[in-house]
């Protein structure tokens, strides 16, 4: 099966260093198809040249977050939830172009993790809906669900909102296709309290923890880690020209 790796990019200081340590290890990845979406009013050149040097199949759209919605470069990175509207538009082209497809993987991989090459095998066998653990997030060296005797998802051992029907980070489960293509409305939204962006998404898949199929050798191997590259620290002249900097992604090299 085609992995299909949605990744929504947002310009910053970072982002050309992001995607090409992305581009760099999904290039070692037979059979996928990377699919990014960028938070911009067009699609750039910057990363559309990482694209295709890449040596990955791709797909390169756009989709600008509602101004309302963006956060601004003060902001504190939980202060409002990201990529939802890109990770949309990747669904809508999947639904679009891929309406009769059969098989296939969809994985939301943000372009500042970190992927173990191991982590894609896991993502392969996805028969409906995966989950493995993830590394450094919420507070947590490995957020992971734990199993009952039989090997079911039981609980999460999440200490932020454990509340949550899926405590769980975006990086930690992969979807079949098939799923995807049956629940033609399942979508992100920003009508979620803040931390409830992959539960509503699975819930809304009529998904319950149970029904979650433990990989990476039954939830005990880090394959992901939730890395966060820092906001870089510029000079004042650099932070005034970062309006040009991101005006220049979009020109001809
Ligand atoms: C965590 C999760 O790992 C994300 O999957 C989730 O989207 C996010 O929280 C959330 O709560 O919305 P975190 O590291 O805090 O991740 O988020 P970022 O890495 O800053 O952003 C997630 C993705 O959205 C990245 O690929 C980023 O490039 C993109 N993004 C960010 C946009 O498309 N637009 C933005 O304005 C900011
Ligand atoms: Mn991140």
């Amino acid at each position: 099966p085609v992995i299909y790796f949605v990744t929504p990019t947002a310009f910053r200081p970072a982002q050309k260093a992001d995607l090409t340590r992305l581009s760099y290890t999904l290039s070692h990845v037979p059979n996928l198809h990377w699919i990014v979406v960028e938070d911009s009013e067009e699609i750039s050149n910057s990363v559309e040249e990482i694209l295709r040097r890449a040596k990955v199949k791709y797909t390169h759209l756009n989709t600008l977050t509602n101004p309302q919605m963006k956060m601004k470069f003060s902001d504190p990175n939980w202060y409002l939830p990201r990529g939802v509207e890109q990770r949309n538009a990747a669904l809508e082209w999947i639904r679009r172009q891929l309406s009769g497809a059969s098989s296939g993987v969809v994985y939301f991989g943000d372009d500042d993790n970190t992927y173990d090459l191991r982590l894609f095998e896991e993502i392969r066998n996805v028969k409906t809906a995966g989950i493995w653990p993830v590394g450094i997030v919420g507070g947590l060296f490995v957020e992971t669900p734990s199993l009952d005797s039989e090997g079911k998802v039981q609980k999460f051992n999440a200490i932020w909102k454990t509340e949550r029907p899926f405590p769980i980070d975006m990086a930690a489960f992969a979807l079949h296709i098939s799923l995807i293509l049956k629940n033609p409305k399942t979508a992100f939204t920003y009508n979620v309290a803040r931390g409830y962006q992959e539960s509503h998404f699975l819930s809304s898949l009529n998904l319950l923890p149970s029904d979650l199929q433990p990989l990476a050798q039954n939830c005990t191997k880090v394959y992901v880690w939730h890395t966060r590259t820092e906001k870089s620290v510029l000079s004042k002249s650099n932070q005034q020209r970062l309006a040009e900097y991101k005006n220049a992604q979009f020109t001809k090299l």
